[in-house]
């Protein structure tokens, strides 16, 4: 894989050294950390020092951090969670949530319509992906009925950083309780969560080069939260089940590098996110850049570069890079193999075919100056091959 150039790290990023020696280390030794004897004591103080220095690293109260199997599950604790606790307190069935969630957000919020009586507002965005604070104090207007408010801090796509310390605020002030999902930011930008003050907040391990499926919700201990899953009663019953300490301990080790290595590494993805820009437009004059077309780090994630090319299928155009030695997304899902159009760039107003032409590069710390170059030098000849098979299937059709 080393010839390859990789620019999909908002997808997963490669697991730093020490995170691997740290989980390897402890995968080693026995003992489960809800157990009383010698082992079980030394594997609970491993993720009660992990817990701490996790807590230190993202100003918060350690008691706060409710260790997950990763994002998506922190996202479901939260969502459901939230809106279990406010149900049951208050008989409050509205549910606040910005249409361009990641999944892990957005079909949690549509399970609880279809099967809990939940009452969705989708709130809407403008055209660069910015939620739209008008329409969300007009909801928080009348706030006893509503749930709970969910509005991701960066978005996965399109790299747009919403103004959540200001949705936080807003929140607080008319009593809803604010989740946050920050899967996509931490490393990248300063995350200081007493500062931003959510309710919740949700952060994922393999993001940030820690091991796969481990993950934290950080949750205020005065939040009530239902749980999602019931057993050994493990984080403050919040969520049950065996906690992996190996995985904790690597993922301790992956945030403190993300926080410490935050400046640099936004500075370093940061340059070379402006050279991949200013490479496209010079080789593929029509392409266009979607979400916040800043060149700060404060209103998009300085490693994301979403792009749609008029007339090609992002799909083909990710297979024809692929080919060419080059790893990138096309950040949408696709349903039962047919390419979907985003719905982040539908609601964005994206046309559907437009959606359906875009790619996704994401930088990470590893990224280089020859990974962007890998791709201006593979990018206008795929772009032309996949708008040549446009062409031809729209006259076959
Ligand atoms: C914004 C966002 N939230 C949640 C997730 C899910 O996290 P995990 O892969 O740890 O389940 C992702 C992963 O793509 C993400 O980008």
């Amino acid at each position: 894989m080393a010839d390859r150039a990789y620019l999909d790290h908002a997808a997963t990023t490669p697991m730093l050294a020490e995170a691997r020696a740290a989980w390897v280390a402890q995968s080693m030794r026995v003992g489960n950390p809800s157990s009383l004897h010698t082992a079980g004591r030394a594997a609970r103080r491993v993720v009660e020092e992990s817990r701490e220095a996790i807590a230190a690293d993202l100003r918060c109260r350690p008691s706060s951090v409710v260790f997950t199997a990763g994002g998506t599950e922190a996202d479901n604790l939260a969502v459901k969670g939230l809106f279990w606790g406010r149900r049951d307190a208050i008989g409050a069935r509205r549910v606040l949530a910005s249409s361009i969630e990641h999944h892990a957000v957005l079909d949690p919020v549509q399970w609880l319509a279809d099967h809990q009586q939940a009452d969705v507002a989708w709130l809407s965005v403008d055209e660069q992906g910015r939620i739209d604070l008008a329409g969300l104090a007009s909801e928080l207007a009348e706030p006893s009925g509503v749930a709970l408010c969910t509005v991701m801090w960066a978005n996965n796509e399109i790299g747009t950083v919403q103004p959540v310390a200001r949705i936080a605020e807003m929140c607080r002030a008319a009593g809803v309780p604010f989740h946050t999902d920050a899967v996509q930011v931490l490393g990248f930008l300063p995350m200081d969560l007493t500062a931003v003050g959510a309710d919740a907040v949700t952060v994922s391990s393999h993001k940030i080069g820690g091991p796969f499926g481990v993950g934290a919700l950080v949750l205020d201990p005065a939040a009530k939260v239902v749980p999602v899953l019931h057993g050994g009663g493990q984080e403050r019953e919040v969520r049950s089940g065996t906690l992996d300490a190996a995985g904790i301990a690597g993922f301790a080790v992956a945030v403190a590098h993300a926080v410490a290595g935050q400046r640099e590494r936004a500075a370093h993805v940061l340059a070379l996110r402006e050279r991949l820009i200013a490479g496209i437009r010079a080789t593929v004059p029509d392409a266009r850049l979607n979400g916040d077309p800043g060149t700060g780090a404060e209103e998009r994630l300085p490693g994301n570069v979403h792009v749609s090319f008029p007339g090609c299928e992002g799909d083909l155009l990710l297979m024809l890079l692929d080919a060419a030695g080059i790893d990138c997304s096309t950040g949408s899902a696709c349903t039962a193999g047919i390419p979907e159009p985003s719905h982040v760039l539908l609601a964005m107003g994206a046309d559907p075919a437009l959606a359906r032409s875009s790619l996704r590069f994401s930088l990470g710390g590893t990224s280089t100056e020859a990974d962007v170059d890998a791709v201006l030098a593979a990018l206008p000849g795929a772009v032309e091959r996949a708008r040549r098979a446009g062409t031809l299937a729209h006259r076959a059709g």
